[in-house]
């Protein structure tokens, strides 16, 4: 059976890639940072297994690793989506909110990605799918931190594709648009609407739909497909 960890896996989009790799048999290790009863309820919906780990913290991203390695002594897949959001000026912005917004993003895929190459460079084959967004590439007023992450993202999956591609790892980004998850709770439905109108598609992605590109980039069919961003926007204007 192969194994995956997501982070990020109590609601949205995190939740649906964690669904959707159990559903096509992968063991999955379900990570959030506060949310156990939503964790829980995955599991029992769909087998994968709950554990509470804030990924900006190297302890417990450490501990999370010695977890899953004294119950399995294999990692194929790491998604990296635990992400927040900041919205707002930048000159109103505190040093500790551009930390959070860079800690969760940034630090956290790096942490979360060098606990599993140590199982991933041992068996010489590995999937990072790295979660970022649109913004990364075109920036986004009042999201200047978040874009930031983004982008450092971005270049930190080209990079880490590069290194550990003659290991048989392979690391993409799927940049996301507008999905439909409590992330755009914050807008009003006049808001909604005005940013559907700037999506060719005319509306926001599903969480579903992220889950379906990530659960090919993990299989063999994407077997040649490494150190891309690939945007998934519904044609964003
Ligand atoms: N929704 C969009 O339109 C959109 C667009 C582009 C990119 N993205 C990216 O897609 C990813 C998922 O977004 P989403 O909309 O599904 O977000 P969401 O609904 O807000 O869920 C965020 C998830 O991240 C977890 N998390 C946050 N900080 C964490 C930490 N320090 N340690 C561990 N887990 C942490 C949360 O856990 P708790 O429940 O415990 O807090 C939750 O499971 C993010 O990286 C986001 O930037 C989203």
């Amino acid at each position: 059976m192969k194994t995956a960890l997501v982070t990020g896996a109590s609601r949205g989009i995190g939740r649906a890639i964690a669904a959707t790799l159990a559903q096509h048999n992968y063991l999955v290790f379900a990570v959030a940072k506060n949310s156990l009863g939503a964790l829980q309820s995955l599991q029992k919906e769909s087998g994968c297994i709950p554990i509470l780990t804030d990924i900006c913290d190297p302890n417990q991203v450490e501990s999370l690793f010695s977890n899953i390695c004294s119950q399995t002594h294999h990692l194929d897949v790491l998604i990296n989506n635990a992400g927040i959001a900041y919205h707002g000026l930048l000159q109103d912005m505190s040093v500790a909110q551009w930390d959070a917004v860079l800690n969760t993003n940034l630090r956290g895929a790096f942490l979360c990605a060098k606990g599993a190459l140590s199982s991933m460079i041992r068996q010489h084959s590995g999937v990072i799918i790295n979660i970022s967004s649109m913004w990364g590439q075109r920036g986004a007023s009042c999201e200047v931190a978040y874009s930031a992450s983004k982008g450092g993202l971005d270049a930190f999956t080209k990079a880490l594709a590069q290194e550990v591609a003659p290991s048989g790892i392979r690391v993409n980004a799927i940049a996301c648009g507008a999905i439909d998850t409590e992330m755009n709770g914050f807008l009003t439905p006049k808001e909604k609407t005005d940013l559907e109108a700037s999506i060719g598609l005319g509306r926001f992605g599903t969480p579903q739909e992220v889950a379906d590109l990530a659960l090919f980039l993990c299989s063999e069919s994407s077997s040649y497909l490494t150190g891309q961003i690939i945007t998934l926007d519904g044609a964003f204007i």
